[in-house]
């Protein structure tokens, strides 16, 4: 397929958003990002995807594929240098918001951020670093400035005047030497490229701001409902998925498994009843990519070079230099790739959608729990910056009301400041308790990401602005709504194991 008929498909994606994108930014980078993200999914063929699913597993099992898969690739695919600038050109324009965040004022708040979230914390360098550009680009745009003139009145001079008209000669000389002494001094600052990078791809690795809410020492327990707490006798979910013969591990993948029987029904039942609950209140239902190039993966905060984070696909590492492939499934990239780049009309907002599908994941818990591939259940919503702590606390209530009635032990948790992704401002996570591992594990979250991804994938709010490039940053929460596949295993050690076929617990509602 060329790269025309990749933009095009891209463009009918485009009108069929549930909203009026007001204006896309950047026209042609912007299509072809969206090329590269939206339209990845229908460039594989089904056969294709499983020749490339076998080598994630080599990408996650080999040690020695960490150094392949990454030494070729450049520091971040969202500052792109030189270099590369060449043959993929820029494809978004950061706004990382340094200038405040960095600033004398708000950096001792910055470095505070980074202790409560237990990382490196000296910013000196960082700020030397983004002091001294600023200094070269005032110094470059001051001689930018200058040269202009200069040629403006070399121009006039030459209307003006003729060129035997006595003086000319000698003034037209003086200034043509200027301006080759300017241009001379503009090349001389090109290591404001290398400094720019530097700064820029650190600047990139700054984590979000800390909401008020969150603490440092231990997540807070905000609501719990401790109804039918599990009998002491009960079986792991491994087990009674033996002796039922309800669940079948498999050696076709890693941690692969097929649910049977009425496991493999009430998966189905749970996804449809969701589906319907989160239409019923108002969200859009998508169906979105399972791959992702590696632009907006790094815009949603996540280091791609860290395999047990994100898992990459290698073959298109070794030999091209392009971004790379990643698999997550139903994520917080689904949704980001669908606004990336766009400018959404207010009265659209807030947008919230939903999706159900896989997931793909490292896990390291027993059986369904740490399934690498679940079904989850994802809601998404975009916003303006003064409803993001209302519609926070209208997705948690969603959640929770949807899994509160089925009676199981239940709590609503605040995670702490350290366990927070980079992206995260605060997460709350709904959990509920496994038998089996005797602690509640978390089957629902729902994170505060405030305008952290916007700021680097240019994703703005606007209504009628004259110049949508100067709009408002669009805030957004990203989330998991069920993660049924663990919703299953807690169910089944909570019903009674002792009969002679299975039967779940029935459900209160
Ligand atoms: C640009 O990026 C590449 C890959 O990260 C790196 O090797 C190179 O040193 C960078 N700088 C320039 C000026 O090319
Ligand atoms: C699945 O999870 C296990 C850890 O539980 C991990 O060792 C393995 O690499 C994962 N597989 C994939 C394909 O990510
Ligand atoms: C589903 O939930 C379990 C239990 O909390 C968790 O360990 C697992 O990682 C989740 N699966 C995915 C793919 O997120
Ligand atoms: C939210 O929960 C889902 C399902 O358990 C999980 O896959 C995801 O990693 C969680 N998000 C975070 C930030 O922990």
């Amino acid at each position: 397929m060329t790269r025309h008929q990749i933009c095009l498909m891209a463009v009918t994606a485009t009108s069929l958003l549930p909203f009026k994108c007001l204006s896309t930014i950047g026209s042609t980078a912007c299509r072809l990002l969206h090329a590269n993200t939206r339209t990845t999914y229908s460039r594989f063929s089904f056969l294709n995807q499983l020749k490339r699913l076998a080598r994630i597993q080599f990408a996650a099992h080999h040690n020695s594929a960490e150094k392949l898969t990454f030494e070729k690739q450049p520091a971040s695919w969202l500052f792109v240098n030189n270099t590369f600038g060449g043959l993929y050109g820029s494809h978004v324009n950061l706004e990382l918001d340094l200038e405040n965040r960095l600033s004398a004022d708000n950096i001792k708040q910055l470095e505070l951020i980074l202790r409560r979230r237990g990382l490196p914390a000296d910013l000196s360098s960082l700020v030397d670093d983004f002091t001294k550009l600023r200094a070269l680009e005032r110094q470059r745009n001051g001689l930018v400035s200058e040269r202009n003139e200069i040629a403006e009145k070399l121009k006039q001079m030459k209307a003006e005047h003729q060129d035997h008209e006595p003086g000319y000669q000698a003034a037209a000389h003086e200034l043509l030497t200027k301006l080759t002494s300017i241009k001379e001094r503009i090349k001389d600052l090109q290591m404001i490229w290398d400094l720019e990078e530097q700064v820029m791809v650190r600047s990139l690795k700054l984590p979000n701001d800390i909401h008020p809410t969150t603490t440092d020492e231990e997540s807070t327990v905000l609501r719990e409902v401790n109804n039918l707490k599990g009998s002491a006798k009960t079986m792991s979910h491994i087990e009674i998925g033996k002796k039922y013969n309800l669940i079948k591990f498999s050696n076709v993948g890693p941690k692969a498994y097929y649910l049977k029987g009425a496991l493999a029904k009430t998966e189905l039942a749970l996804m449809t009843s969701l589906v319907r609950y989160f239409q019923k209140h108002k969200f859009y239902f998508i169906s979105g990519p399972e791959f992702f190039r590696t632009n907006i993966m790094e815009g949603c905060g996540l280091e791609v070079h860290n395999p047990t984070e994100v898992l990459t696909i290698l073959d298109n590492v070794v030999t091209q230099i392009e971004p790379m492939i990643h698999l997550a499934g139903i994520s917080t990239a689904t949704f980001v790739a669908y606004v990336a780049k766009c400018c959404i009309g207010d009265n659209y907002l807030p947008l919230n959608m939903f999706s159900c599908g896989r997931r793909y994941q490292n896990s390291h818990l027993p059986g369904l729990y740490g399934a690498n591939q679940t079904t989850q259940v994802g809601i998404f919503s975009c916003l303006l910056q003064e409803d993001l702590d209302k519609q926070f606390g209208t997705n948690i209530e969603l959640i929770w009301n949807f899994l509160a009635p089925l009676g199981f032990p239940i709590r609503l948790t605040q995670v702490k400041a350290a366990d927070l992704q980079l992206a995260e401002r605060r997460r709350v996570e709904i959990q509920i308790y496994a038998p089996s591992l005797q602690k509640y594990i978390p089957i629902g979250n729902v994170s505060d990401l405030s305008d952290f991804v916007s700021r680097r994938l240019m994703v703005r709010h606007n209504q009628n602005h004259p110049d949508y490039r100067f709009a408002p940053m669009l805030h957004m929460i990203s989330g998991t709504g069920v993660n049924v596949t663990a919703l299953l295993a807690v169910w089944m050690e909570h019903s009674n194991t002792d009969l002679d076929k299975f039967c779940f617990l029935p459900l209160p509602v």
